[in-house]
């Protein structure tokens, strides 16, 4: 998390081009943000805790044709000032997107050599030792210092004596695009401006030294290297706002266009044929990601398990990375990650490959980390998602996976079947007072579960989890069948229960554990697609009916008519649901 940009321009402002990037950035982090420019051999910075906007004051009077900036996540240090980046040291100024896993030992060796430091930063000590090893030579003072470091580090360089950027990638992201007005390095590629028709991923270890005329890669032994320059066309990550007051929204009524898109990525760029081996020739499958590329597993789990007949597996990454299955040759992967640059679900899936299984990401970044790592890379097409919260990604990769489990079958039916989900979605986008109704009631309870049975349940989970991180009301999503034995205990007149009954053959028993739960003065709201449920529930319950669908395909709507709650109760309670406090939507430490 943290973003770093930096900007060598062949003429004009590098400033307001690096402002325009941290706001494109932004999704990355958001508790301090700051940049510095190159002028005349001298180098200005402005830096402030809290949003990029607070900036721009600071950052009017100053100009430069080379500038680097920050948009951070803190992890060391509280979000402030002083431990905003750049941080600078004698002749130099860095941002530093990472974890130094030994700043500790190396800030004591620095302050008994005399040095001073500003900050609780473990950033800060990068600039240090490059300012300590610096004897004329800025790539040279950089490679020795970035040699002491353990950690992870996308770092972006000045020197006051040098008219250009170096960068150096380890473990976290970084990319290089070029346009015809200079060089630009960004942490992800849907940040680029969208000038830029052509990009070079440096490789972990590279460094990069940046002109506004080029980019030149050596690798950790400082040897030249070639990087090959992919084209790239951005304008489809850049379309702003439009007419939505929030990303969250806009992003929600992206989805009938994402699983449209997928659905056609999928044909287009895939390779079924091999693909189709690997569903097929499969011992096991497993799952991984982390947060709601996790829950879009749980609930594809059941796509697997219908249509398959094997071994389908679906594990949090984070906890997969340390406690791997065995794996055979056979055993297919499937990590899902909107970003592609999760460091737990990469690494996680870098452990199974060696183990020797196969790998096929289900990703919305073409040029991230985890598609280097696969064997195989299946698209999720929703375009660039800027709220926080996985919205349109979620229902994307519930419609590659839908895909990838229908390869067992016949895939032609599956494309047919995939976008009869598109009018029912919006439908449900449709449905904003429904939403509001209920979304009234999260916002008036202490606590909301949120219960299901079977794929219900994988959608009650990623529900609780948006609530939860958009509204900051407490949640839970939990299988209904477990209700008695436990969380009943919790249920009284100021909790909220939102039941997913979209599976008919388990409604009935759903239907009798909100009454239980009306019963002991619990309010209930319940998302259907099945007939009846509104009459059976009659007095005791909200009841949101959704247009009728095949059980396997209910997740799409029952899914986003519970993002449209979670975005309302985000509303009714004044909270941003676009940059919820404390979290960041691209998670590259672990
Ligand atoms: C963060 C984001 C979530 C996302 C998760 C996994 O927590 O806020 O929205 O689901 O990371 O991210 P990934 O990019 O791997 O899907």
């Amino acid at each position: 998390m943290c973003g770093i940009i930096g900007v060598a321009k062949r003429r004009g402002n590098a400033v307001a081009e690096v402002l325009e990037g941290l706001k494109r950035l932004e999704y990355r982090g958001y508790d301090s943000a700051g940049l510095s420019v190159l002028s005349g051999g001298a180098i200005a910075t402005v830096k402030r805790g809290g949003r990029v906007s607070g900036l721009e004051e600071g950052a009017a009077a100053l100009s430069g044709g080379v500038a680097i900036g920050h948009t951070r996540w803190a992890t060391h240090g509280e979000p402030s000032d002083q431990n905003a980046h750049p941080h600078t040291s004698g002749a130099f100024s860095i941002v530093h997107n990472g974890i130094i896993e030994n700043f500790a030992e190396l800030k004591a060796e620095l302050l008994a050599d005399g040095a001073e430091f500003l900050s609780q930063t473990d950033s800060e000590v990068i600039v240090k030792l490059i300012d300590k090893y610096y004897k004329g030579d800025a790539l040279s003072a950089v490679a020795k210092a970035v040699e002491r470091l353990k950690g992870s580090y996308a770092l972006a360089v000045l020197c006051r004596d040098f008219d250009g950027i170096i960068a150096v990638k380890y473990k976290s992201p970084v990319v290089v695009g070029f346009s015809e007005s200079g060089v630009t390095l960004c942490s992800d590629v849907p940040a680029l401006p969208a000038e830029v028709t052509s990009v070079c991923v440096p490789e972990d270890g590279d460094f990069a030294v940046i002109t506004a005329q080029s980019a030149r890669f050596y690798n950790s032994s400082l040897t030249p290297v070639m990087r090959v320059r992919r084209p790239v066309f951005l304008d489809q990550f850049n379309s702003g706002l439009g007419c939505y007051a929030h990303y969250m929204i806009k992003e929600i009524h992206e989805t009938q266009r994402t699983v449209r898109e997928t659905c056609e990525g999928f044909f287009r760029t895939v390779d079924v044929k091999r693909l189709s081996e690997y569903v097929r020739g499969a011992d096991r499958i497993i799952m991984t990601g982390c947060g709601t590329a996790y829950n879009a597993g749980l609930a594809a789990r059941r796509f697997f398990s219908d249509r398959c007949g094997v071994f389908c597996q679906v594990e949090i990454a984070s906890e997969l990375r340390y406690f791997p299955p065995r794996v055979t040759p056979a055993t297919l992967v499937l990590a899902i990650s909107q970003s592609g640059e999760t460091a737990d679900t990469v690494e996680a899936v870098q452990e199974l490959k060696k183990a020797g299984a196969r790998v096929v990401a289900v990703t919305n970044c073409g040029y991230s980390a985890i598609t280097r790592v696969a064997h195989m890379v299946v698209p999720v097409c929703a375009g660039a998602e800027v709220c926080v919260a996985a919205t349109k990604s979620y229902t994307g990769q519930l419609a590659a996976l839908y895909l990838i489990s229908k390869l067992s079958c016949d895939v032609f039916d599956a494309q047919s079947e995939l976008l009869s989900v598109c009018p029912r979605i919006g439908e449900v986008v449709k449905g904003a007072e429904r939403a509001k109704e209920i979304a009234a009631l999260c916002a008036q309870s202490k606590a909301v579960f949120f219960l299901g049975r079977g794929i219900d349940y994988a959608v009650a989970v990623e529900a609780s989890l948006k609530l939860k991180e958009v509204s900051y009301v407490f949640s839970d999503g939990y299988p209904a069948g477990e209700l008695k034995h436990g969380t009943l205990a919790l249920v009284d007149e100021n909790t909220l229960s939102v039941f997913v009954i979209c599976d008919e053959a388990l409604a009935e028993k759903c239907l009798n554990a909100a009454s239980q739960i009306a019963s002991r003065k619990g309010k209930v709201a319940v998302i259907t697609c099945l007939d009846g449920v509104a009459e059976k529930l009659k007095g005791t319950a909200t009841v949101w009916k959704i247009p009728d669908s095949p059980l396997n395909l209910s997740p799409f709507s029952s899914a986003v008519a519970l993002q449209l709650v979670a975005y309302h109760a985000a509303i009714i309670l004044g909270r941003d649901p676009d940059k919820p406090r404390n979290l960041a939507k691209s998670v590259t430490v672990e």
